[in-house]
């Protein structure tokens, strides 16, 4: 796992975007794996600038989708990539995946999913977020590390969290379709990124405890080419940060993949 900590959270973001640019300079045909989520917005408006309306040549695949929710639903992920994303772009619809949120029968929705990633060739580079209780995608703690994509239900902690994105009278899923973690293993390169301080305690457990599906994300100690790009507030509690601080001081990297 290479850790790398930036002063906040806007720096972290651009180099996150950054990486994501350079893997579709040299490979503007690439599959991306998306994530949604507050910490990604940055992310997204770099994206929006550097790329403008080209229109887009990657494949993308998001990670999630709440059980329920139409594509037209504001709370919906297809939305929010729709909106921060996929219209300013222009990718064509074709090459834009995620579950369908309301699909008749969401078991069967989520093994066309996985076969969809597979028939792609798989994923090139996945772009992860991480939830405060070590969740990645929607899989929540306990979920197999061997797991492929299928629906879950979400625990109270993930469903507090995200209510805030909705609106006072409205109702927050408790039931997604995500990728498994075999899934996101399955990526040939993976990115995460993790700000703020509400996210420390999951972040010192994905890099520095003892791999366990209690925290979903020590799972990525597992695959050989990850890296995690963090703020100060998000690595507080590291005990190696003097490490990972010696190693890429200030996050810095020459190697971009
Ligand atoms: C949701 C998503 C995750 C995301 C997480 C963190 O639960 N399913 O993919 O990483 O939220 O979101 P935020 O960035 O808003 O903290």
């Amino acid at each position: 796992m290479k850790i790398l900590i930036f002063p906040d959270a806007a720096t972290a973001s651009a180099e996150t975007a950054r990486r994501i640019l350079a893997t579709l300079a040299a490979q503007p045909c690439a599959v991306l794996g998306l994530a949604t989520g507050g910490t990604m917005k940055p992310v997204y408006e770099a994206l929006r600038t550097a790329l403008g309306q080209s229109p887009a040549t990657f494949t993308s695949f998001n990670l999630d989708e709440y059980v329920g929710l139409p594509s037209t639903h504001p709370q919906s992920y297809a939305y929010y990539m729709k909106t921060h994303l996929f219209d300013a772009v222009a990718l064509p619809g074709a090459q834009a995946h995620l579950p369908r949120g309301d699909a008749p029968d969401p078991a069967a929705e989520a093994t066309r999913y996985e076969a969809a990633i597979a028939a792609a060739g798989g994923i090139d580079l996945q772009l992860l977020g991480l939830g405060a209780n070590g969740h990645i995608g929607f899989n929540e703690p306990t979920s197999s590390l061997a797991s492929r994509t299928r629906i879950k239900t979400l625990t109270h902690k993930t469903v507090t969290d995200n209510a805030r994105y909705f609106g006072p009278d409205e109702v927050v899923p408790r039931l997604a379709i995500t990728m498994g973690i075999g899934t996101i293993l399955d990526s040939r390169a993976i990115l995460l990124l993790a700000t703020g301080a509400g996210k420390r305690d999951a972040v010192a457990r994905m890099i520095e405890g003892s791999i366990s599906a209690a925290c979903p994300a020590t799972a990525l100690q597992l695959h050989a080419n990850v890296t995690v790009l963090i703020d100060e507030a998000a690595a507080a509690n590291l005990k190696l940060r003097d490490y990972y601080e010696t190693v890429h001081p200030g996050g810095a990297d020459e190697i971009y993949t």
